[in-house]
Formats: structure tokens, sequence, C-alpha cells
């Protein structure tokens, strides 16, 4: 029976356990380039030396105004390449893997001077009104996601995620909500699905696209979970190989579609996915009780599980997992005694 601390292997890439860190904003860009610093390095690394089967770095962005704020990181040209290298390789060191999150704001650019999105619709009054992407820029949009994901292949990355959840630039497109384009791209999963295309063109056969995606969305006129399959096997066809699964982003929450935060709540919307599209799937959403997460895989809800925000709380938490589960799991030689 499979295990959080069972090893895990979809396409060439192989995970020593289940765990996964989700990828989180750390908005500490300071320099003009867009690039990781110090501090992306020192994050990235700790979560590999506790022992994190599979780190995922932050939303990084395909141009500068892609990106929730200026201390985003992006991947927009080939002079960003070797910052990442630099944490790729840190993290292979330690016996881990490493994805990164290809993405684009759309209408959640705030820095952006005018914010581009499928229609020109804006998020709420506190955001700036973008504007709609003409279709050649639709078209080049997507050759931005290419080119990224090119760069990211280059600086080694073991998977790359797009980012299709959140209410981010592809969740803008595949949502009735925000997407009220007349053209062809007003087909909910066009861009998604040409962007999945394009990255695949980009990766080795045997490198996993994943796509993260909001399996529900929380405002009241938004698709629920049947509607977040359909998409899913839409972009599942186009070349997604897993998907990691997550909620809402697009509005204000309705009372009526609340979640709530307690434990495990996206648990069901993974194993729906799951079960329906018949490729792995990574849950999300409070899962930080080891006992929870080992349940997760061992009833084949999901077959990875991200902690978000344990992690940020313990770079350790793998480590500490498997001592709470009494599985074993290596530390580096140089922590050893702490552990004896
Ligand atoms: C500080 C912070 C930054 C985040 N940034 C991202 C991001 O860049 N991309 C993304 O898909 N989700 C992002 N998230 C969501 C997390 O990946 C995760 O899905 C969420 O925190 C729920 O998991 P948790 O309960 O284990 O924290 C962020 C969450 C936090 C707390």
């Amino acid at each position: 029976m499979d295990q959080l601390f069972s090893s895990f292997q979809i396409k060439n890439l192989e995970l020593k356990n289940r765990v996964v860190m989700p990828p989180m904003c750390q908005y500490s860009v300071t320099n003009e380039a867009g690039t990781p610093n110090d501090w992306h390095y020192t994050h990235y690394v700790s979560r590999a030396v506790g022992g994190t089967g599979l780190v995922i770095v932050e939303m990084t962005n395909v141009e500068p105004d892609g990106r929730i704020s200026n201390n985003c990181l992006g991947l927009w040209s080939d002079q960003q390449i070797p910052a990442y290298k630099k944490i790729v390789d840190a993290v292979h060191e330690q016996g881990s893997k490493i994805a990164i999150q290809i993405a684009h704001a759309g209408r959640k650019a705030e820095d952006a001077k005018t914010p581009v999105a499928p229609s020109a619709i804006r998020f709420n009054e506190q955001y700036k009104e973008p504007r709609a992407l003409s279709t050649d820029e639709v078209k080049e949009m997507v050759e931005k996601f290419r080119q990224s994901v090119r760069r990211a292949v280059e600086a080694g990355f073991d998977a790359i995620e797009l980012h299709g959840a959140h209410g981010y630039l592809i969740h803008q497109f595949h949502s009735s909500y925000t997407n009220k384009r007349n053209d062809e791209y007003g087909q909910l999963t066009r861009f998604g699905s040409e962007v999945v295309k394009a990255a695949k063109s980009e990766m080795p056969e045997d490198m996993p696209l994943i796509m993260r995606i909001s399996a529900t969305e929380f405002v009241e006129e938004g698709y629920q979970l049947e509607g977040g399959i359909e998409l899913a096997k839409a972009y599942k066809e186009a070349g997604v190989d897993m998907f990691h699964i997550s909620a809402g982003g697009e509005g204000a929450i309705a009372p009526s579609r609340n979640p709530g935060g307690h434990a495990g709540y996206m648990v069901p919307f993974a194993r729906a996915m799951r079960e329906a599209l018949e490729v792995p799937v990574i849950a999300v959403g409070r899962l930080e009780d080891a006992h929870l997460a080992n349940a997760i895989v061992g009833n084949q809800d999901a077959d990875l599980v991200a902690v978000g925000r344990g992690m940020l709380r313990d770079p350790y938490w793998t480590v500490h997992a498997a001592h709470e589960l009494g599985q074993e799991t290596e530390v580096p030689v140089q922590y050893e005694r702490g552990f004896a």
C-alpha cells in the first residue's frame, strides 16, 4: 500500500516521498531583473534539506507586467536562467526534485499600469480595470508561456507546473465569469490548451507537465466541480500529466460556496478529479497533520500531498512528519546527531 513515505514516479520524475512544497509567492524580488536572490535560494534549499520530495517554485511569470507585484519572480529573459539554475542544482544536491510554476496574473497584476485579461472586467473596486487582449496578443501570450517553459527546462527543472488556478490568466480564460470574448478564445479551454501544447513542445518527452487548477469556483455564478472536471479533461487531452487540485481565487467567496478552512477542505475535489481523470493528482489545503497527509495517500484520495503554510512554519516538516509516523527518512549527514 502506498504511504506518504513511499516513492513515486511519473514519467522520469522519481520522488523519494509523496511530500510536495506547493508554490508560494515570497514577494521578495529586490532587483529590476526579476530573478531569485539569497532569500529565494535559502527558502527553497532549506525545504530540500528538510526532506521534501518535490519543491515547486512560486508563481514565476512570463512577462514583467504579468506579475502580481514587481517583487514577484519572472522568467521572460534568457539572462534570468542562471539564478534559477543555482537553486535547482542545490535542491538536487539534497536529493529532492524541483518544479516551477509558470504563470501570468492577468487582471490580478497589481503593479502593471494597465493589466491585461481575456475581457475588460476588473477583479473588484480595489483593482485596476484590465484591457482585453487582442486576438494576436493572445497568440503572443501563448508564445511567452512557451519561451518561459523553454528557459525553465534549460535551468534544469524536473517538471513544469502551469498556473491554471486562483483566478490568474489561464483561469480567467477558462471561466465564463471572466471570459466574455467573441473571438476563438471565447471557447473557454482554447487558450489554456494552446499553452499546454506550447509547454509540451519545449519539454523533453519524458518530463511531466503539471497543471494547477481550481476544481470549483467560489463566486455565486462560478463553475462547480463537474465544470472543473470538464475543464481538466480538455487539458488532459492537450497533454497535462498530473493535476494539482486547488479551488477558488476568481472573486469574493459567496457565503453559499464557502468551503471553510478546516483540515483537508479540498481533498474531496482531489479525489473526484483523480477518479474522473485517471491521472495522478496533488492534494493541498491544510494537510499539515502528518497522519492526515499519510491517510490521503493511503486512502488513494491523492498521489501526492502538498503542505504550504505548514512548511512556512517548519522547513523540516517532512523529517518531522516521518518521525511522527515512525518512518525512516534521511537527514543531511551534518545534522544526523540532531536526530540520533
Ligand atoms: C504566502 C503564500 C503564497 C502563495 N503563493 C502561491 C503561488 O505562488 N501559487 C499558487 O498556486 N498558490 C499560492 N499559494 C497557495 C498555496 O500554494 C496553497 O495552495 C495554500 O496555501 C493552501 O495550502 P496550505 O493550507 O497547506 O497552506 C500561496 C499561499 C501562501 C500562504
